[in-house]
């Protein structure tokens, strides 16, 4: 077993102080990790085969042959997780028709009020999806906008952002350009980053479309303080004319303590799937009311209110806009249905603040190992304002992929390189792993800078 997965256990859980409450012991079958098992550094206590003599479970079922330092990625599911998807699953698979009929929408709704009390949002303000590309979809390709009408983004952004904003562009000549917010991403400022999105703002522009730490390099943008410019550049501007500040929130969602309205964001996509350990194929629109009136629903939704207008043959009156952007069609209900065991999951682990201190403690431990290695350029800032859990390095005279495909080979370590036109070898340690994953990560890298 693998990282802190090997002290976070059901019987200590249930043992242990710093639980979530009564109800999210509940609700996640008893698997909350308690907060005095999620130290640091607690050695054996907490390995495989100690949690296995406790019959204990672990909350992780990662391959122990291997230390996985891209949990990211896709998400591994987490004891709670697995076994409300299998209980939802099985429940399909018995009658399909009559456990729709008795649960779609309570379970449903629980997913969305688990995500809006998660994020700390009203629960209409949230629209279910499958990913975060599917929102960032949904969000770019009925935005409105009027002829002549801009969007900014970035050359930092994700591939889903920008293939949403080229469709659009192709589609109706929506004008949108990318900026450039930062040159080498280890030395970004937050001045640099605000005053250039504070540059690229004109007149036209109605949405500046921004993800908050990129995938690219780790970089974790100032939202806050690119939130403040762009509510300068609005002052004075119409409803309709005023920039929302749109964020593909995916590698900040689950590991920063923050809210869209600390931030100051108007719309926010992100996937469950990656840093929430949420089930595969959930993900989310939250936008504020102002946001979602200039959004408009592209796929039917299949809420009963909606679809009952159908039925009634007049529009969907008493729908709020985050359900009418909800796609319809039936789903992976197994998987979306055991989202509230992802974020109750989260609450055991003790919390949005406990959650970012230890993975911003794993990155911090990660920088500070690859910075004392001969030949091994990192390319993440090391102040944690402006990164998150991503770090990104280099090796001198050696192609990331060779690196990654070594560091798996040869060290059994498993890292990422980024899918980007500039690559870099990238891993994003998590809750999953402890300090000893994290030294593994370094041990390879510094063996594999010696060889070159
Ligand atoms: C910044 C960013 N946004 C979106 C995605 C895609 O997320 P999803 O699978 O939830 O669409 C990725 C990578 O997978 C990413 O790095």
């Amino acid at each position: 077993m693998n990282g802190e997965d090997r002290g976070l256990t059901r019987r200590r859980l249930l043992a242990g102080g710093g639980i979530a409450g009564a109800s999210a012991l509940a609700a996640a079958g008893g698997y909350i990790a308690a907060r005095e098992i999620a130290g640091d550094d607690d050695g054996d206590r907490h390995t495989a085969a100690a949690a296995s003599d406790r019959g204990d479970a672990p909350l992780f079922e990662l391959d122990p042959r291997y230390v996985n330092l891209t949990t990211f990625v896709l998400a591994t599911h987490p004891r709670p997780v697995h076994d409300a998807i299998e209980r939802h699953r099985r429940k399909l698979d018995e009658n399909t028709a009559l456990y729709l009929r008795e649960a779609e929408v309570a379970l449903e709704e629980a997913s969305r009020s688990a995500l809006a009390g998660y994020l700390g949002v009203r629960p209409d303000g949230v629209a279910l999806t499958d990913s975060t590309t599917m929102g960032i979809a949904l969000v770019y390709a009925r935005l409105r906008l009027d002829p002549g009408d801009e969007v900014v983004t970035s050359e930092h952004d994700f591939f889903a952002t920008h293939e949403s904003l080229r469709l659009r562009e192709r589609l109706d000549g929506v004008t949108v350009r990318r900026v450039r917010l930062y040159d080498d991403p280890e030395s970004a400022s937050m001045d640099q980053i605000v005053s250039a999105a504070s540059r690229a703002l004109s007149p036209r522009t109605r949405a500046l479309a921004l993800t908050w730490v990129h995938s690219s390099s780790g970089v974790k943008l100032p939202l806050r303080e690119i939130a403040a410019v762009v509510a300068e550049a609005n002052r004075g501007r119409r409803e309709r004319e005023r920039i929302l500040l749109c964020v593909d929130g995916v590698h900040g969602f689950g590991v920063e303590d923050a809210s869209p309205a600390d931030l100051g964001i108007d719309v926010l996509a992100s996937g469950c799937h990656k840093w929430l350990f949420g089930p595969r194929g959930t993900g989310l629109v939250w936008a504020a009311p102002h946001a979602w009136r200039r959004l408009a629903p592209t796929i039917p939704s299949f809420d009963p209110r909606v679809y009952s207008a159908w039925i009634e043959d007049h529009p969907p009156r008493d729908a709020p806009p985050s359900a009418l952007m909800t796609p319809g069609g039936f789903h992976s209900f197994e998987h979306r249905w055991a989202v509230p065991e992802a974020v109750e999951v989260h609450a055991g682990l003790g919390g949005r603040a406990e959650v970012a201190r230890r993975t911003h403690a794993r990155a911090a431990e990660l920088k500070e190992g690859l910075a004392g290695i001969g030949g091994v350029r990192i390319r993440t800032p090391g102040d944690a304002a402006l990164s998150a859990g991503l770090v990104c390095c280099e090796v001198e005279g050696l192609d990331p992929g060779e690196v990654v495909d070594r560091l798996r080979e040869e060290h059994r370590v498993v890292a990422s390189v980024t899918p980007y036109r500039t690559r870099y070898v990238r891993f994003g340690p998590s809750v999953a792993n402890r300090s000893d994953d994290v030294s593994r990560g370094v041990e390879a890298i510094a063996a594999i800078a010696r060889r070159t």
